[in-house]
């Protein structure tokens, strides 16, 4: 498992109405409070199904490797793939999300390794994962977001999948869920230049209504894609 390491980051999602311009950008201590005071509510806050995007891929998934869930909340992704066979490993900067995913992956009687970390820090392996799974990761600011996905890249191993769920900057419009934040979120052009260096397996933006917990809820503006780090 990675060494968790000291946090600093943004928060996301809130369910709001639509916002027009840019809100003020969160410090990491207000964004960790803000998390860490949603997660202390009773309940999932996304559910405890798996996100549908990841579900929807499980026929892509090697039948057993190693697995990342990358800020996996409560641990309704990681917990799924622990039950498809994958050895998985877990991180999240909200220890109280990582306690309530502890406590769910016992109840479902499975293993996953979890940690308190930030992902924007944190000093990222190489080559070790099979899958990383980056389900609504959009905390991120821009620079956040190039420097962590090539650092999945790189903690892939060749041949190793990356399936990435997020909202597009259309979201804005519904307000359903994800951060207020413009630059936060995904366009389809934005994502295939980022991996331009990589196979792109799908790549879509889509709408549709999805319901995960209270946090994600509604019509919402999607996109999923899959990307293979290229074979050594
Ligand atoms: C929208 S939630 C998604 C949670 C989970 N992936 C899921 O789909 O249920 C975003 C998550 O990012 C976590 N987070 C925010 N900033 C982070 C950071 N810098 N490092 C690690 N986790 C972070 C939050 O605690 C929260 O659990």
């Amino acid at each position: 498992m990675m060494a968790p390491v000291p946090v600093s980051s943004e928060d996301e999602d809130s369910m709001r109405t639509p916002i027009p311009a840019a809100a003020p950008r969160k410090t990491h201590a207000q964004a960790l409070a803000r998390w860490n005071e949603r997660y202390g509510a009773p309940g999932f806050l996304f559910g405890e199904a798996p996100n549908a995007y990841l579900v929807a891929k499980a026929d892509l998934l090697p039948p057993q490797g190693r697995a990342l869930s990358v800020a996996d909340g409560e641990g309704r992704n990681s917990v799924w793939l622990a039950g498809r066979g994958l050895a998985v490993d877990a991180l999240d900067f909200s220890p109280v999300a990582v306690a309530k995913a502890r406590a769910f992956a016992a109840a479902r009687g499975v293993t996953v390794d979890f940690a308190v970390a930030n992902v924007v820090d944190l000093a990222w392996p190489e080559a070790l994962y099979d899958v990383i799974a980056a389900i609504f990761i959009q905390f991120a600011t821009p620079a956040e977001r190039a420097q962590l996905f090539e650092r999945f890249k790189r903690a892939l191993k060749p041949g190793g999948l990356l399936i990435l769920q997020g909202y597009r900057v259309e979201q804005l419009g519904y307000g359903t869920g994800g951060p207020p934040e413009r630059d936060h979120l995904y366009t389809v052009d934005l994502v295939r230049a980022a991996f331009a260096d990589c196979e792109i397996v799908e790549l879509r933006g889509y709408d549709e209504a999805i319901h995960e917990g209270s946090g994600h809820r509604g019509m919402s503006a999607l996109l999923g894609a899959v990307v293979r780090r290229p074979p050594a």
